[in-house]
């Protein structure tokens, strides 16, 4: 199969993502059915795809016609036979579980064509962990999207099974949906960008949880060096402390390293008093008016 021939994108899983990445296909130009678990999910998933174009279009990146053309190439099912007719290309966007993932994608390779190219939007696991299990490995590849309503960097990342004709043409799809696509040469967990964003996590959190500097003075040093808007813990406060700590606490347990549970517990202090961050209007800072988007933050003073 060639890039031309790819018409018909279905989205698995219309959350968060799914609702994102869908809508990104359709305003390129590709027929897009959401699959999700109910109708009930499905129409809430569908109002907030319309309610994102909209957003777009009130910010000029579509314009009323597109967005007119756009949300007429959007439809959804919660019957996965009519969701896999004439498929060519599944982004799977369904919860972070290898088992959900592996059951969901063999339920779809026993209805989909043969030539269907399966891609994961998986955060933190591998391809190869569920490749087998998709009963199509070698048509699995993991094509990760960030927050696309902030940036369209993806990963593209191939697990030793994957027939490279297939990245290369999930490569082409991601250019094709107007995406800066970075290429995995093999698997890693946490791709390319998120890798690096996990190491200033883990230095900014050691230097804190050692007690050698504290939240405001870490931020102050990376937004002072680097002119940044934020520092590490406001970009943590960002994420949401869950997980961050979710995250910190697997890899910690996970290599059994002192420090790194050192700086999980840092986080999970915050976590147990319900303060996750942003969302909550309480992290490591107080929003929607954060100490470190104040004028003399730099300075050293916290407030105006
Ligand atoms: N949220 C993020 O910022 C982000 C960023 C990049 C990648 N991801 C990854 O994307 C995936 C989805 O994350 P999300 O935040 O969109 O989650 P979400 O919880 O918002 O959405 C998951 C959707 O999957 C549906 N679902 C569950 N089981 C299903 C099944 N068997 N068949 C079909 N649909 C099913 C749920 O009903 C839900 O609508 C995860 O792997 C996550 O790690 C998330």
């Amino acid at each position: 199969m060639n890039i031309e021939e790819i018409k018909k994108v279905v989205i698995l899983g219309a959350g968060t993502m799914g609702q994102q990445i869908g809508l990104q296909c359709a305003m390129h130009g590709y027929d897009v059915v959401y699959y999700d678990l109910s109708r009930e999910i499905l129409d809430k998933g569908i109002k907030r795809v319309t309610k994102l174009a909209t957003w777009y279009a009130s910010t000029g990146r579509l314009t009323p016609e597109q967005l007119q053309q756009t949300m007429a190439r959007i439809s959804s099912t919660a019957d996965p036979a009519e969701a896999a007719h004439e498929a060519d290309l599944i982004s799977e966007s369904v919860p972070e579980d290898p088992d959900i993932k592996a059951r969901v994608f063999a339920q779809f390779h026993a209805l989909c064509p043969e030539r269907t190219i399966f891609t994961s939007n998986t955060s933190m696991l591998i391809p190869s962990m569920f490749a087998e299990a998709t009963l199509r490995p070698e048509k699995l590849c993991a094509l990760h999207f960030h927050d696309l309503r902030a940036t369209t960097v993806v990963d593209v990342m191939p697990h030793p099974g994957t027939d490279p004709a297939v990245t290369q043409l999930v490569h082409d799809f991601a250019e094709s949906i107007g995406c800066i696509v970075i290429m995995l040469q093999r698997e890693n967990h946490g791709y390319v960008f998120n890798t690096m964003l996990s190491s200033l996590f883990f230095s900014a959190l050691t230097l804190a949880s050692k007690g050698v500097s504290s939240v405001e003075d870490i931020d102050r040093a990376w937004m002072g060096v680097t002119f940044m808007p934020m520092g590490p813990f406001g970009i943590m406060d960002q994420v949401g402390l869950s997980t961050v700590w979710t995250i910190t606490d697997y890899w910690a347990k996970k290599m059994g390293d002192p420090g790194a549970q050192k700086n999980a517990d840092f986080v999970k202090q915050y976590v147990d008093k319900g303060e996750l961050g942003y969302k909550t209007g309480k992290g490591f800072y107080t929003y929607p008016d954060p100490a470190y988007q104040a004028k003399y933050f730099l300075t050293g003073e916290t407030k105006e």
